[in-house]
This record gives C-alpha cells, sequence and structure tokens, in this order.
C-alpha cells in the first residue's frame, strides 16, 4: 500500500508524437502504444492502493491538431475497453470521465458512457478519464452553473466547499501528486483548481515508455516531499 496520504495521482500523458518520431514511425503509432501504457499503470496504481487516478487524455486545446490525429485519438476509447474492460472490472476499477463531452465524436462518447456503466458499482480505484478537458472550461462552466442556482432563487453564499461540488471533480479529492512526462514543465490547462497543492512530478520519459518502474519512481520522490498547506512542519521549533 502507498502512503495514506496519497490518495490522488493525476498524470499528464505527454510524448507520444515524440516517441514515435524518434523511431521514425507516424504519431498515431505512439498514441497506440500509450494506451496499453493507460493499461499497466492503471492496474498497477490501483494494486498500489491509488484512490484515484486521473489521466488527461484530450485537451480542449487539441482539437487545433490535424483531423485525422483528431480523428485516430478519438477512435483510443474502443481500442482501450475492447481490449482492457475485463481487467478493469477484475481490478474493481470505476471509469468515469471529466470535460465537456457534447463536442466528443458520438462513437467514442458511448464507448465511455458503456465503460461508465459497466463499472459504475466498482467499488476500488476511480479511473477518471479527462477528454475534451481544459481547467478554464471547467471553472467557466462552474461559474455558469452557480449563476444559474442563484438566478432560480438559491442563495448567494458560495464557499469552496460549493464551488468543488460544480467541477467535473465533484466528489474527488484534491490532487496530491501531479506527474508530467516528456520533460515538459508546464500544466496546459490541467486541474488549475484540484492542484492548488499538489505535489509536482516532471519526467522526461516519454509516456510510452513510462513503465511501472517510472511510476514507482514518482511515489518515490512524492514521499521525499514535505507537504505544507501553508502551515509548517510537525517538528518546526518556530
Ligand atoms: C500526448 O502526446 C497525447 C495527447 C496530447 C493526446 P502528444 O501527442 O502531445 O506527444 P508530443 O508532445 O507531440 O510528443
Ligand atoms: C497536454 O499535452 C494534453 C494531454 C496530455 C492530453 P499537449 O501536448 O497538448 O500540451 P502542450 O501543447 O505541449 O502544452
Ligand atoms: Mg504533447
Amino acid at each position: 500500500m502507498t502512503d495514506v496520504a496519497l490518495k490522488h495521482v493525476a498524470i499528464i500523458m505527454d510524448g507520444n508524437g515524440r516517441w514515435a518520431n524518434a523511431r521514425g514511425k507516424l504519431r498515431y503509432e505512439g498514441h497506440y502504444v500509450g494506451v496499453q501504457r493507460v493499461r499497466d499503470i492503471a492496474i498497477h496504481a490501483s494494486a498500489k492502493g491509488v484512490k484515484y487516478l486521473t489521466l488527461y487524455a484530450f485537451s480542449t486545446e487539441n482539437w487545433k491538431r490535424p483531423q485525422d490525429e483528431v480523428d485516430y485519438i478519438m477512435s483510443l476509447p474502443k481500442i482501450f475497453f475492447s481490449s482492457y474492460l475485463k481487467e478493469l472490472m477484475e481490478n474493481d476499477i470505476k471509469v468515469v470521465m471529466l470535460g465537456e463531452t457534447e463536442r466528443i465524436p458520438k462513437v467514442a462518447r458511448e464507448i465511455f458512457i458503456d465503460a461508465i456503466d459497466k463499472t459504475k458499482e466498482n467499488k476500488g480505484m476511480v479511473l477518471a478519464f479527462a477528454v475534451n478537458y481544459g481547467a478554464r472550461d471547467e471553472i467557466m462552466h462552474a461559474c455558469k452553473c452557480y449563476a444559474e442556482m442563484v438566478k432560480n432563487g438559491a442563495e448567494n453564499d458560495i464557499d469552496e466547499d460549493l464551488f468543488n461540488g460544480l467541477l467535473y471533480t465533484k466528489n474527488m479529492p484534491d490532487v496530491d501528486l501531479l506527474i508530467r512526462t516528456s520533460g515538459e514543465k508546464r500544466i496546459s490547462n490541467f486541474l488549475l483548481w484540484q492542484i492548488a497543492y499538489s505535489e509536482l512530478v516532471f519526467t522526461d520519459t516519454l509516456w510510452p515508455d513510462f513503465t511501472k518502474e517510472e511510476f514507482d519512481k514518482c511515489i518515490e520522490e512524492y514521499k521525499g516531499r514535505h507537504r505544507r498547506f501553508g502551515g509548517l512542519d510537525e517538528n518546526s521549533s518556530n
């Protein structure tokens, strides 16, 4: 089991294209191998006792990519769930989705809905796929929901708990550890609210090369951090 404090791990799975380029392959081949890593890391994180694993699969900005790449990425849920839904069930993993789902092509959306439905009674790790997810979109969406509530007569007394409940991540705890692969050191519009006090780990490893051992190294780095949340260490003398 992991440190009890490590409930929620989020990963920016980056570097599929560079992995493919480095091998003289097409970008889509990197995405394909990346899907196998999603399976490995989900099963491994669940076995280690992680309660929530959130994976950044497609951002609100990724629509800017060439249409054939977007189409290929949107075919990945079918490849993933047709291969691994059985294993997710065996591991008691519950699938959820974060993001604005309307824009996701119908076929991909229905595959997610089916996986969410089939795993909804599972009691183990929550595996959250952020698809057509953008943190700014999420925050704007929450603001619009709140404005609507007030317009419909709710008292105007918003606080952090209420706002949390309007986010796509409602019912999920804040992120403890955020990992980004591929050497980039930025957030790229992922979970801005939820990472306010997360520990950040950046690794040069490209996502298709991200093994269980790499994941464990990130956990070790996390365990060596001192989280203070603005306070002082317990053994601090002043
Ligand atoms: C991450 O890999 C996957 C998605 C963003 C969908 P990239 O496709 O961004 O790979 P690089 O960053 O170009 O190497
Ligand atoms: C972030 O990666 C989005 C996902 C991993 C889904 P990008 O490759 O889109 O990020 P930038 O463009 O390098 O910031
Ligand atoms: Mg990238």
